[in-house]
């Protein structure tokens, strides 16, 4: 079985490396589920090698807030020390338990500063198990050396599937007939109640989202349009139409799918709600800014739209609780006195499932990261990957070297390993830091101490990992 090893030692262990190999691990090397989002679905070589940071029992892990069980199994797979939390822990106890570990997984509630991240002396990955990374120092990180992954796209068929309930749900105005039997009031009415078949569908924004929730309402007998900056392939037979008026005026049911930007920001406002058909119906579950809430507001009691569903909104409590109130948006009362809206607390993808396939995703980006120095999906460093090194190929090592931009810095990478036959190599850009890969043949254990100082002693340099 061929040795595989990583070197990002510190000093003091330099002199270690060269006796202390350890063997590949027994697990494989999965490639990710199809959860996983393109960018970051890689498939690995049959005869893959498994290059491994440091002795297998060396890479410390820590995981906090509970992170989903197949996260934890992925990572404690390859054979990582992974010590488990619950809960976050208060900063005092966060930078005494950082300082060791070279992986740390958290959630939204684990705020990674860079006073913190100052601490974590051998910290070289770090996992999001959840959508946003707005938790983490992203600048600090990057410029450490410390890639960041997370998983934007997970619980994409959870948001469609729950507008799909929303489209039935205010075509029958289920909300209502609920509300009015749990207070005890029996009203059977069909005025104004509608199937979905035939019904035009307006998507706006055909992203990941947009494009499940496509095929599912064309599955319902639904038709569907869509609107997008960019213009794409259309599944099944749904439409792209050319501006949003188009769509405002052509769709029954109109459901926002866009990203927050300064574009997107009061998209749908009171000129919008006057394109739309009369008894239309409006669903937000994309970000709380898109949607204009007085005028949506106005339009319903107008009667112009005839039902809606939120999801999101310009301000969320941080917590659960009884905070939906005037003092977060001074709107609250009136919106809440509505017919047939649908208000929800930015579940959209909230399920078991979207969980599952995070732990999924963040736990092989994590091991990709560890094993191989792979960053694809990362949302801080360069985005870059070689084909894995094989079974054949026993004495290549893969060097990685995180450095400045700076002019110059090519020149002298290419006076270290000039010498040596490289096999292939990668190097990206982002903003300051640079991220370059390279597989080398025929070195043996001094070479490799011998390339890692060498690195190390560059101006330019941030991070230096050798794997073999
Ligand atoms: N409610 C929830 O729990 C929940 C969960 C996941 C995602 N979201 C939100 O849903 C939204 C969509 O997510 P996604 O994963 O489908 O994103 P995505 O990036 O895959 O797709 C967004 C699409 O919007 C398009 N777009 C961008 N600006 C536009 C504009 N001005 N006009 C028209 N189209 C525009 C893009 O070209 C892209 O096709 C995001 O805002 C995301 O934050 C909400």
């Amino acid at each position: 079985m061929a040795t595989a090893k990583d070197i990002r030692p510190r000093q003091d262990e330099l002199s270690l490396q060269a006796q202390h190999l350890s063997t590949s691990p027994s697990a494989s090397f999965h490639s990710p589920s199809s959860h996983g989002s393109a960018l970051t679905r890689t498939i690995p070589l049959a005869n893959a090698k498994h290059l491994k940071p440091f002795a297998t029992e060396d890479i410390k892990v820590l995981l906090l807030e509970n992170v989903n069980q197949i996260g934890r199994e992925i990572l404690s797979q390859q054979g990582y020390q992974v010590e488990f939390l619950k809960s976050s822990l208060p900063e005092d106890q966060l930078i005494e338990k950082i300082r060791d570990v070279h992986v740390i997984g958290i959630r939204s509630k684990t705020k990674l500063t860079a006073r913190v991240l100052k601490e974590a002396r051998n910290l070289i990955v770090i996992g999001c198990f959840c959508i946003g990374t707005n938790q983490v120092d992203l600048q600090y990180a990057a410029d450490h050396g410390i890639a960041v992954f997370n998983s934007p796209f997970s619980n994409s068929r959870s948001v469609a599937e729950l507008v799909i309930g929303e489209i039935i749900a205010l075509a029958r105005q289920l909300g209502d007939r609920s509300n009015e039997m749990h207070n005890g009031t029996w009203n059977k009415v069909s005025n104004k109640c509608w199937e979905i078949r035939g019904k035009t569908l307006g998507i706006i924004g055909y992203g990941h989202i947009g494009a499940q929730l496509s095929v599912l309402a064309e599955a319902m007998g639904m038709s569907v349009i869509f609107y997008d900056v960019v213009n794409l392939m259309a599944l099944g037979t749904a439409r792209q139409v050319d501006t949003l008026d188009a769509l405002l005026a052509e769709a029954d049911f109109i459901t926002c799918h866009v990203p927050e930007l300064p574009e997107t920001k009061g998209m749908i406002g009171q000129r919008q709600f006057e394109q739309m058909k009369q008894g239309s119906y409006l669903i937000n579950a994309s970000r709380g800014t898109v949607v204009d809430i007085p005028a949506l507001i106005h339009a319903m009691r107008s009667g112009k739209v005839a039902g809606a569903a939120l999801d999101v909104y310009p301000n969320e409590p941080a917590g659960n609780g009884d905070y939906f109130n005037n003092d977060l948006n001074t709107w609250g009362a009136d919106l809440r006195s509505l017919k047939n809206l649908i208000l929800t607390p930015h579940i959209g993808g909230s399920t078991e499932e979207a969980q599952t396939a995070i732990g999924v995703e963040v736990g092989q980006a994590l091991v990709r990261y560890v094993n191989e120095g792979t960053t694809l999906g990362a949302v801080n460093l360069p985005e870059v990957t070689l084909r894995s090194l094989t079974m054949d190929e026993p004495n290549h090592a893969r060097v990685i070297y995180i450095h400045k931009n700076i002019p110059g810095v090519l020149r002298k990478v290419n006076e270290i390993i000039g010498d040596h036959n490289v096999d292939k190599q990668m190097t990206d850009s982002r903003g300051d830091i640079a991220y370059l890969m390279a597989d080398i043949s025929n070195v043996d254990a001094s070479t490799i101490k011998d390339l890692y100082e060498r690195f190390e002693s560059l101006a330019s340099r941030i991070m230096t990992r050798i794997l073999y």
